[in-house]
């Protein structure tokens, strides 16, 4: 389970000290002048969803454009596969792009799209409708239908907004890997969910850099037999060779396709997306999100949470679309909801370490989302970068994905939010699909490093970890009791293992999220970190078996165990205990090549910052790995009872590698 990152020095002894005087601070009210604004500022809609919660969703998904009204609100008749919105029948698509062009707001920005060279593209409402019916067009002439799956890696620009919204135009499902991820993790999931196209990039630009994609690419799914056609966009002229019968340019496909694409009236429950996300082993979950439900937690979580006016706000998420919150609250809900937003191509730090807050007076963001690890980045860079230029335009702040230390929270809300904007801590996950656990801005008076408490019409608890009692004030695992409507339907072709992962502990209407929480006194959720083998490395989900098996992959290899270890820039950071092969001695240039070969396998930001030599690794007699000992030994934490072990002289052995083991930047 985490533990809380060390505080970092700001290296400024004024801003130290100011922060420190708001540390005794226990809440934060929402500035009067936001309330006023607000959409929600009476307490009372808690209330009124909790009388009603059927029927606060059914109004939620009153907002969305439906071609045919639902028969039933939800079908719970057998649980834990619930269907919502049973009989209803919309398009995303549609909702996201016809529904605002044809109330005449198709001249409003959707997209400001920012590259890393400093190339720029404003995409309005009608500009994104017109290349999607295109899309869509040429994904059909390619033979794509309702149900096939299309694989999509693409870097931060534009088409991947684009493709997947053309995917959900024809009803076919798509399957975005983040860009991070190495090729060989593209082609598992392709490989998992049988994809028919993918749709990449010849290049991707990375920090100055362009580097080849799709000639990676080509190295690994040569021989996957599913995959029918690869869609290559030229954005850098990169070249990549092109199979004859399988690769097509974007470009090419666009011009050939007819202009009009009428959105296909999709049934509630028929899928929009799979996401594949990391669980307790190396195989990733599928996870399976559907239409109706989805779109309608997202777009009225998108709008309450934000607070979102969109005829006035900017509203910038600057997560990767590759993950699930770019999916909910980059494209789906921002553009359910008519807003302008903003997608930048490139990293924090470039072209320089104040490129956000540029990007923010730039733009004239006034709503900014953003993950913990990216602001510890930032308090590391130093107050100077944002204090250059002019936040004046922000009016809400928001984080997600990892807990945040209270003093990371004092310096968003100060140097950031200059104390006048609410921040929003919002608690979620890939399969919940939508905000559950958050501040509502006009109302909560929120106290840093708190989620605070479920959103309206979700039920969530702390309970104790044997019989699932509920616990009123104390730390216990954190449940939701309640369906809610973009919940994941399961695990794409594994309902097995969604019941099992879920389902199974507390019976099939207690959702377990796996994570250990608090709640205090007066009801807010602290949540802690996961209890399962998760780990959380700047935000990113990997599972600790994954990195092992990529670990063992290297021939020198004859054994490794993976911890996350507390971290205080990425919250969490991979630590690798590693045996090697017979009487190979662990060397830099083995460490470098281990960790080269995850970076192969999984992806750059999965390279293991620690990697310690043992000889042996602590066993319980049956020879099962003991993970909890070696977090112990990692985070200098005393060790419990360690009689169980077979050889209990390793714990010794393994906190003196600990204490000399190098670190990797
Ligand atoms: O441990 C929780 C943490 O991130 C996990 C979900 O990760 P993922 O599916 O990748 O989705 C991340 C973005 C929605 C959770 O189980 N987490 C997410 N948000 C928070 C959080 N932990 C504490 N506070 C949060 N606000």
């Amino acid at each position: 389970m985490a533990t809380e990152p060390t505080e970092l020095d700001t290296h400024d002894v004024e801003l130290e000290r100011e922060l420190s005087s708001l540390l005794d601070v226990e809440r934060f009210p929402p500035p009067e002048g936001f309330r006023k604004r607000a959409l929600l500022s009476d307490p009372k809609v808690y209330e009124e969803a909790e009388q009603d919660w059927q029927g606060w969703w059914a109004k939620q998904a009153e907002e969305l454009h439906w071609f045919k009204k639902w028969d039933k609100v939800l079908d719970d008749s057998n649980p834990p596969f619930y269907k919502w919105f049973v009989g209803g029948q919309l398009n995303v698509s549609y909702n996201c792009l016809d529904r605002h062009v044809e109330a005449g707001r198709g001249d409003r920005v959707a997209l400001n799209w920012l590259g890393e060279d400093g190339s720029e593209r404003k995409l309005t409402y009608a500009d994104l409708l017109a290349d999607v019916e295109r899309f869509a067009n040429a994904l059909k002439d390619l033979g794509i239908k309702k149900g096939d799956v299309v694989g999509i890696y693409l870097p931060m620009i534009p088409e991947v907004a684009v493709a997947m919204l053309a995917c959900a135009r024809i009803g076919a499902p798509h399957n975005v890997v983040f860009g991070g991820f190495a090729p060989e993790a593209v082609r598992e999931r392709m490989e998992f969910a049988e994809a028919k196209v993918l749709i990449t990039v010849d290049g991707a630009s990375r920090k100055g850099t362009i580097t080849p994609i799709k000639q990676a690419v080509d190295l690994v799914v040569g021989d996957l037999e599913s995959l029918e056609h690869i869609i290559v966009i030229a954005a850098h002229g990169t070249p990549c060779e092109m199979r004859s019968g399988r690769d097509v340019w974007y470009h090419e496909i666009v011009a050939a396709a007819d202009a009009k694409c009428p959105a296909e009236p999709m049934d509630a429950e028929d899928p929009l997306y799979i996401l594949y996300t990391s669980g307790s082993t190396a195989k990733p979950k599928g996870i399976l999100h559907t239409s109706g439900g989805y779109l309608t937690g997202v777009t009225a979580t998108h709008r309450y949470v934000f607070d979102l006016h969109p005829d006035e706000d900017v509203f910038w998420c600057a997560a990767d679309v590759g993950w699930v919150t770019g999916h909910s609250y980059i494209v789906y809900g921002p553009l359910a909801n008519g807003a302008t937003g903003v997608m930048y191509e490139g990293a924090p730090d470039y072209p320089h370490k104040g490129i956000w807050w540029e990007i923010i007076q730039r733009y004239g963001v006034t709503i900014f989302y953003t993950a913990p690890t990216a602001i510890r980045a930032c308090i590391k860079w130093g107050a100077e970068y944002p204090r250059k230029f002019d936040l004046s335009s922000l009016r809400l702040l928001g984080t997600v994905g990892e807990p945040i230390n209270p003093k990371a929270w004092l310096w968003y809300h100060k140097i950031i939010g200059a104390e006048r904007c609410p921040i929003v801590d919002t608690w979620w996950q890939t399969e919940t699909g939508q905000i559950m656990i958050t501040p509502l801005p006009g109302i909560t008076e929120t106290k840093p490093g708190s989620a605070t408490t479920p959103f309206p019409g979700v039920l969530a608890d702390v309970v104790d970890e044997h019989e699932g009692k509920t616990i009123k004030e104390g730390q216990g695992l954190l449940v939701l009791k309640r369906p809610w409507p973009a919940m994941l339907r399961t695990l794409y072709r594994d309902d097995e293992r969604f019941v099992e992962t879920y389902f199974k502990r507390f019976g099939n209407t207690t959702y377990l999220v796996g994570d250990a929480a608090r709640r205090d006194k007066d009801g807010y959720i602290w949540v802690i970190g996961r209890i399962d083998d998760v780990v959380n490395v700047s935000g990113h989900r990997l599972s600790t078996a994954e990195v092992e098996s990529a670990i063992v992959a290297h021939e020198s290899v004859a054994e490794a165990a993976v911890i996350g270890q507390s971290d205080e820039l990425t919250g969490q950071a991979i630590c690798a205990f590693v045996t090697l092969q017979g009487t190979i001695e662990g060397t830099t240039e083995i460490e470098e090549a281990i960790r080269e070969t995850v970076a192969a396998h999984i992806g750059k930001f999965a390279r293991p910052k620690r990697i310690i030599w043992s000889n042996d690794l602590p066993k319980t007699r049956s020879g099962k790995i003991m993970r909890r000992l070696l977090r112990d030994i990692a985070e200098g934490r005393a060790l419990g009872d360690v009689t169980t072990l077979r050889d209990p002289a390793v714990v010794d052995m393994l906190g003196q590698a600990i204490a000399t083991a190098p670190e990797e930047d």
